[in-house]
């Protein structure tokens, strides 16, 4: 790193070694151009010096980086930070372990690195007295994670509940407007939210690794990603969200965790009160709680997208350069293990569709009722039924479930989201 003179104000010349020059990776490069004025002021000079790329000849909208495919030859390039957004766990995680054993500072925007291997590799940062900085990998667009870490008492403890992915969200706010899944998310690939192969969206993957992330954060550093209880979205169907919206409420793609007294987890669809905050948000914005009732935060905002995940990436960058080493959340002493508390979700009301059904809705009522999970509303049309239950525990939810479905009715159930979460 070197120090030049720019209008009396001291600049140091910073050489960033990108990791991945795709859709992230070049927004990047566009920006350090499109803000040099706002980097100036924070007095850093951003140059990236090369970028290691699958296919150095592919098509691209950048042409004043040196790329790369080899790793070793991209090693040799002096740099002062790393910047990881290749995806992915390999080659990733190798990289940026040699880059942090180097006592170089690296930021990420790779959520499914962070969330199988961002314990190890914060602690790694820490023996060698830098720093791992990953704010775009969870709401990219939203600076959350940097805030958390830092005021870890004002910023509340112990519940979660948000709506993490935008592709998801932007499917279910289409088939809120009758849109058949498969319409809804051709869309979302026409309009660039969704890659054409959107499964770690649609499986509720990606937003069980930010979730993740959040939960390390906090502390819960033993908590993997296959611990959490998830369902896709791409089992709904239409006519569940016009029967939700009956019953006062919207479905919503959610990630939920609750590590209190009654702890519990939930990764996917859910029925959300048309009062909850969450049911304001539509599209792909992205919205995240933390904390209980008056006590809780909320962060709401883009949550992924190139352009901004590229300048919360270069704030990141900037944060680095000032020495502002994260919060170090990880350390031993501040472990305290939640996964097996999160294998299931936690006691709260149901919302269920139930399709093929010869009884009529009093009949029903009456068979949920003496199945421990009476119902306090219900919408009805032919055969089809969706019903919201009173506060119940999973198990008696699935025992109910499977006395109904052994009368060969098909169910499908949602937690209830409450409106004290938001
Ligand atoms: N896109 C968003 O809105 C967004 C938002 C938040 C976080 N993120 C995260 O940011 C990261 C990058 O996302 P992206 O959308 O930029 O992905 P992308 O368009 O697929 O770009 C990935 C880049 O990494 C390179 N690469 C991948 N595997 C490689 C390997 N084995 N060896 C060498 N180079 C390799 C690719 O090379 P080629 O170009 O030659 O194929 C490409 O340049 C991901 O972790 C993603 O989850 C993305």
């Amino acid at each position: 790193m070197s120090v030049s003179v720019l209008n009396s104000v001291a600049v140091r010349e910073v050489r960033i070694g990108l990791l991945g020059c795709g859709g992230v990776g070049q927004a990047i490069v566009q920006a350090l151009t499109t803000s040099d004025d706002r980097l100036a002021e924070a007095g850093l000079s951003l140059t990236c010096v090369a970028a290691l790329v699958r296919d150095p000849s592919g098509p691209r909208a950048v042409s004043d980086v040196p790329l790369t495919n080899d790793p070793d030859a991209w090693s040799r390039y002096e740099c002062d930070v790393v910047v990881e957004v290749l995806g992915g766990i390999e080659p990733a995680r190798t990289l940026v372990a040699r880059t942090l054993s180097a006592g170089i500072p690296v930021v990420t925007a790779n959520k499914s690195l962070m969330a199988a291997h961002g314990v190890e590799l914060q602690a790694l940062a820490a023996a060698h007295g830098t720093s791992l900085y990953f704010e775009a990998s969870v709401l990219a667009g939203v600076p959350c994670v940097n805030t958390l870490a830092r005021r870890p008492l004002a910023s509340g403890r112990g519940a979660w509940a948000g709506i993490v992915n935008g592709t998801s969200h932007f499917i279910l706010s289409e088939m809120t407007r009758g849109r058949s899944f498969d319409g809804a998310l051709a869309e979302a690939v026409a309009r660039g939210y969704a890659e054409p192969s959107s499964d770690a969206d649609v499986s509720g993957r990606d937003a069980a690794e930010k979730l993740t992330i959040l939960l390390h954060l906090a502390g819960h550093t033993d908590v993997a990603t296959a611990d959490l209880p998830r369902r896709g979205i791409e089992g709904l169907e239409t006519w569940h969200l016009e029967f939700a919206r009956r019953l006062g409420g919207v479905i919503k793609p959610v990630a939920l965790a609750d590590t209190g007294h009654d702890a519990g987890c939930w990764v996917g669809p859910a029925f959300v009160p048309a009062s909850h905050p969450f049911a304001q948000v539509e599209g792909v914005t992205n919205i995240l709680s933390i904390g209980r009732g008056a006590s809780a935060v909320l962060f709401s905002g883009p949550g992924a997208g190139a352009d901004v995940t590229a300048l919360t990436v270069l704030d990141d960058v900037v944060e680095a350069m000032a020495g502002r080493g994260p919060v170090n959340q990880l350390a031993p002493e501040v472990l305290v293990p939640a996964a097996h508390r999160l294998r299931e979700p936690r006691t709260g009301a149901w919302c269920l569709a139930l399709d093929c059904v010869t009884s009529n809705a009093g009949e029903l009522a009456e068979f949920l009722a003496a199945n421990h999970l009476p119902a306090i509303a219900l919408a009805s049309e032919g055969s089809r039924h969706a019903v919201l239950t009173a506060t119940a525990t999973y198990a008696a939810l699935i025992a109910a479930v499977d006395a109904i479905e052994a009368s060969g009715v098909r169910v499908t159930w949602w937690p209830v989201v409450e409106v004290a979460h938001g």
